[in-house]
């Protein structure tokens, strides 16, 4: 009888142990970040105030799978400065002191927005005071975070969208004409010699009218020997109408003919709801199709998403019935645009994003990993079997 025990002990034994289908462990298939870093690409994401946050998952992945960051709004004019005579420095200098800690880059943004300006707006000031203010706060900013921050937007959005003017109707415009913008670029220069200086649109990706508008801005700065060194196109885009490849192709090579670096700054595709597999699988189309764009013109060599993942994304409150721009899921689950920009920037497709069972390679999955399950369409990690799931991890 005993005999039979060991047997069926050994049967057992054999059956369970966590076999591969491959003899030898496939290579560890690299995060984002990896493929990116590989490539010389600046690619990151914006935090907001889930980055301070309980849920651990928020900057484990921003760690993983991006090398830079910039902050969706607390480094802005009216969050860094928010009274005349006072800076509020604790979250920029705490996300500084993260991507230093995490060997990632900060992206500066932005210096002035009229959205975003203030008590400059509130007070009735004159023109000097105004400009006085202005240079005062950008060489404050600019100047503390000297050599550590490579790209700052300098002016974000003053192109207006209406057809019959140039400038946008702001304040900033109305009290100081385009003197503000130049003077704006020359005071970030002063403050910083090392740092790239950007100029930020949305709307100005594909060719048209405000891209057109966008260029004529740009190559008149270039014309008064205005230190501007980068066009940041924001790349806010709705999945059932993204502009055409070829036309992005085209304004990206003519801005890069006026000698400037290209920065898609902040890509989101926003997915009508419900979302379905159909859908997703048409964002990480567009996504990866958006970054071999970049990827084939040499001055692009920056690429942001707008947030880290889907819940913390300002899509949701801004726009009716639209969401999911993003590539992590509400769980912070790959999604398939996840594994669009992982082929762009591998030349290949990913195995685990194939659904493919890959052996074991170190470290032993979280149980909440090798349960991650299809969310909203997000990939379902092969199911737990014999076969371990190898998570990315940094
Ligand atoms: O941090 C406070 C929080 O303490 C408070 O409880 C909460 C509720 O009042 O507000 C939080 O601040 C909000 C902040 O986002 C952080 O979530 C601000 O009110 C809100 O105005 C701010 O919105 C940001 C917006 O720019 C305006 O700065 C969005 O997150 C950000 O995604 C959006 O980003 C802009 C780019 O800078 C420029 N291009 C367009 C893009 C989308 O609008």
């Amino acid at each position: 009888m005993k005999i039979h025990h060991a047997f069926f002990v050994l049967v057992l034994a054999l059956a369970l142990w966590p076999w591969s289908p491959q003899a030898r462990p496939l290579e560890e298939e690299p995060t984002l970040r990896q493929l990116a870093d590989a490539k010389g690409i600046v690619f990151g994401t914006a935090v907001g105030d889930s980055f301070w946050g309980i849920d651990k998952r928020y900057q484990a992945t921003v760690k993983r799978d991006f090398n830079t960051i910039v902050a969706e709004y607390h480094m802005k004019f009216g969050k860094l400065h928010p009274r005349p005579i006072e800076f509020e420095w604790r979250f920029a200098d705490s996300i500084m002191r993260f991507a230093d800690e995490q060997g990632m880059k900060v992206r500066g943004h932005c210096l002035l927005w009229h959205k975003e300006a203030g008590w400059l707006e509130k007070v009735n000031y004159s023109r000097d005071s105004l400009m006085f203010l202005i240079h005062r706060a950008i060489d404050s900013i600019v100047g503390r975070y000297r050599g550590k921050i490579p790209q700052w937007d300098v002016v974000n959005e003053a192109i207006s969208n209406k057809t019959d003017s140039l400038y946008r109707d702001t304040f900033l415009f109305r009290k100081l004409g385009i003197d503000y913008i130049d003077s704006a670029f020359r005071w970030a220069r002063a403050a910083d010699s090392s740092v790239k200086l950007y100029y930020n649109e949305y709307g100005n990706e594909a060719l048209g009218l405000k891209s057109q508008k966008t260029y004529d801005f740009l190559k008149g700065l270039k014309e008064r020997g205005v230190p501007v060194d980068g066009i940041g196109l924001q790349c806010h885009f709705d999945n059932d109408s993204v502009p055409d490849l070829d036309s992005i192709a085209a304004n990206m090579k003519r801005l890069a003919e006026l000698d400037l670096d290209i920065a898609l700054t902040e890509v989101d595709y926003r997915l009508s709801f419900p979302v379905d597999s159909a859908k997703l699988a048409k964002q990480k189309e567009n996504y990866r199709d958006l970054m071999k764009v970049c990827l084939e013109n040499s001055r692009c060599k920056t690429f942001l998403v707008w947030g880290v993942n889907d819940s913390t994304s300002w899509v949701r409150p801004y726009f009716k019935n639209r969401g999911a721009p993003l590539l992590f899921n509400n769980d912070y689950a790959a999604k398939p645009a996840y594994y669009g920009i992982w082929e762009a920037l591998a030349g290949r497709p990913n195995a685990i994003g194939q659904g493919l069972r890959i052996r074991r390679v170190q470290g032993k999955p979280t149980a909440k990993a090798l349960n991650q399950r299809k969310i909203n369409g997000a990939l379902e990690l092969a199911p737990p079997s014999r076969t371990r799931i190898h998570v990315p991890t940094r």
